[in-house]
């Protein structure tokens, strides 16, 4: 038996002043996304902003519905609205914030594990890796370098 470890850098960062300018425009374009969230049954607000290899920026923000199971989470709106209007350009940075109407998000959420195959398909496609930066109402802001990082011994199409 062999025992292999799987881990990775996750960069911690104290303010938005300590990222790049344009990683702190892109996460301030995520928090004014994260406005026109559609979360009346969780109350939980997220914004995702897409920075592209061609200099464009793709938004979404969580969309709920009555049949929960049909709502969808801020980073499949952002990533799918880039995947159609931009084909084939390749995903640099995934810029997450979150927040709550009923209580004080003071740290970072990761995507979900359905947004993170979804962005895995992306990230193998291009074959470059895709950076998110996450953070909440208050508190640490984390980036990750690679999508893979977070999911590690990921499926995809290679299987197929
Ligand atoms: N949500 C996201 O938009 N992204 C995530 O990564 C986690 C969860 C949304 C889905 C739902 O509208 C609400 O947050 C509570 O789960």
């Amino acid at each position: 038996m062999e025992k292999r470890r799987i881990s990775f850098d996750l960069l911690v960062f104290d303010t938005l002043d300590e990222l790049s300018q344009s990683e702190k425009t892109l996460m301030q374009i995520a928090v004014e996304a994260r406005e026109n969230a559609y979360a009346p049954y969780s109350q939980f607000m997220v914004g995702a902003a897409v920075l592209l290899a061609n200099g464009e920026i793709v938004i979404g923000s969580n969309q709920e519905n009555a049949s929960f199971p049909s709502g969808l989470c801020a980073e499949r709106v952002a990533v799918f609205q880039a995947g159609a209007k931009y084909p084939g350009i390749a995903i640099n940075t995934i810029a997450i914030s979150v927040a709550s109407k009923t209580h004080k998000v003071d740290r970072p959420a990761a995507p979900c594990g359905n947004c993170r195959q979804a962005i895995a398909e992306y990230e193998q496609k291009q074959n470059t890796p895709i950076s998110i930066l996450m953070m909440g109402v208050s508190g640490e802001i984390f980036k990750c370098e690679s999508l893979n990082d977070i999911l590690p011994l990921a499926f995809g199409n290679s299987y197929l």
